[in-house]
This record gives structure tokens, sequence and C-alpha cells, in this order.
């Protein structure tokens, strides 16, 4: 699957970034680790939470851990899974598409951190928004970072002719994401190079 060879692909460079300590740092930078850490600070101590693209788990599934709650992680990418389980070994770990889980009313944040809803084309993210509306309890809040082509256009218009499982967007398309679903509240702001979005069932 094209997901997993990306993945595949930024984890060989993280290897290399022990031969260059700066990659890591620049990579997180340009890509939106103040958006999500700005997302994760919103999310309450000891709730229940969803994770959709959880990754290696560095970033997302440490800081829920540390703030107690009970997460359900899911990824499609089995190392992935792995990984994280070294970090939070005690989540509920799913591995598969996250389009395709259903808990209705059930959590109070789900999350989708660090550039995840890039991997999915403009009627996935449509799909990720209406799930999302139905896993959430009610006043529980969806909160999703990511880089939009607001920031470094050409560049980022090039790495979705390049990496097949990537679609950086325009900036106008996330609010329509959420044309058709009732969410009482949606704040979308700009965190560095990425936009935080933040949306209250
Ligand atoms: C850029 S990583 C972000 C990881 C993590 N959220 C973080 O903040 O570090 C995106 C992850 O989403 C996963 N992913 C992408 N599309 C997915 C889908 N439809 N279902 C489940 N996982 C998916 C990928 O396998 C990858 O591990």
């Amino acid at each position: 699957m094209k997901t997993c060879e990306d993945n595949k692909r930024v984890w060989a460079k993280i290897k290399e970034s022990k031969i260059d300590p700066n990659y890591m740092k620049v990579y997180e930078k340009e890509y939106g680790l103040g958006g999500a850490k700005l997302g994760l600070a919103l999310v309450e101590n000891g709730s229940k939470v969803l994770s959709l693209g959880c990754g290696g788990g560095g970033r997302g599934e440490k800081e829920l851990k540390r703030k107690n709650c009970k997460i359900t992680a899911i990824d499609l990418d089995k190392d992935m899974i792995e990984q994280s389980k070294r970090i939070e070994p005690n989540a509920e770990y799913i591995e598969g598409d996250f389009l395709n889980f259903r808990r209705k009313n059930y959590y109070d944040y789900i999350v989708c951190l660090f550039n995840t809803v890039n991997y999915l084309d403009k009627a996935q993210r449509i799909e990720l928004i209406n799930l999302a509306f139905y896993n959430l309890k009610k006043g529980g809040q969806l909160i999703i970072n990511t880089v939009d082509l607001s920031y470094n256009p050409l560049r980022l218009l090039l790495s979705n002719l390049k990496h097949h499982s990537m679609y950086y967007y325009f900036p106008q398309e996330s609010r329509l994401w959420f044309k058709d679903v009732n969410f009482r509240k949606i704040e979308i702001v700009k965190v560095e190079t990425s936009k935080l979005i933040v949306a209250k069932k």
C-alpha cells in the first residue's frame, strides 16, 4: 500500500538523522509540530481519545499517555503500531483503515495530527469529518493539524506529484469538509507552518 511505502521512506530518513541530527527537527518544524502540540494541549486529562493515524506514537500517544487518557489508536501500518506500543503499551491498537472505524457517541476527543489528513483525498477527508462526528460524544472535539498550500505552495504541489499518497490542498478547502456536518463550532487557526482545526460537536 502506498501509505506504508511512504512511511518506510520517512523512517529511512529518520534513521539517517542519526548522521544528521537536525533532520528530525527540521522535518517536524516544517510539517507542523507546533500545531500538533497546541492541539494536544486542548485535550483534558483522563479523557477518551481516538487517535487517527497514530504513526509511531512519539508525539501523540506519548503526550496522551502523560495525560492519563484512555486511547484507541489506529494506523494502517503494522510497523508504526509496533513502535507506538513501545511508547504506550496500554492503548487499544487497531491495525486498519480509520475510515472504517465506528463507535457511536463514544469519544471525548478525536485527534488527527501531524499531516495525517494529507494522506487522504478530498472525498476521504469529508468522510473522515462525518465519521468523527458519529464517533464523538456530544460536546466532544475533533482536533486536526495539517499543512495546506498556504505554506510553500510550489514545493508542496511538487510533493503531491512525487509522493502519490500525499495530497496538499488549497486552504479554502478545509471549511468545505464541514459543509454538511452539524458541528456546533469550527475554528481554524494558523500555528507556525500548519493549520490547527478544532470542531466541537
Ligand atoms: C504523518 S503520520 C502522523 C503520525 C502521528 N499522527 C503523529 O502525529 O506523529 C500519518 C500516519 O497516518 C497513517 N494513515 C494514513 N492514512 C490512514 C488511514 N486511512 N487509516 C489508518 N492510518 C492511516 C499512516 O500510516 C501514518 O502512520
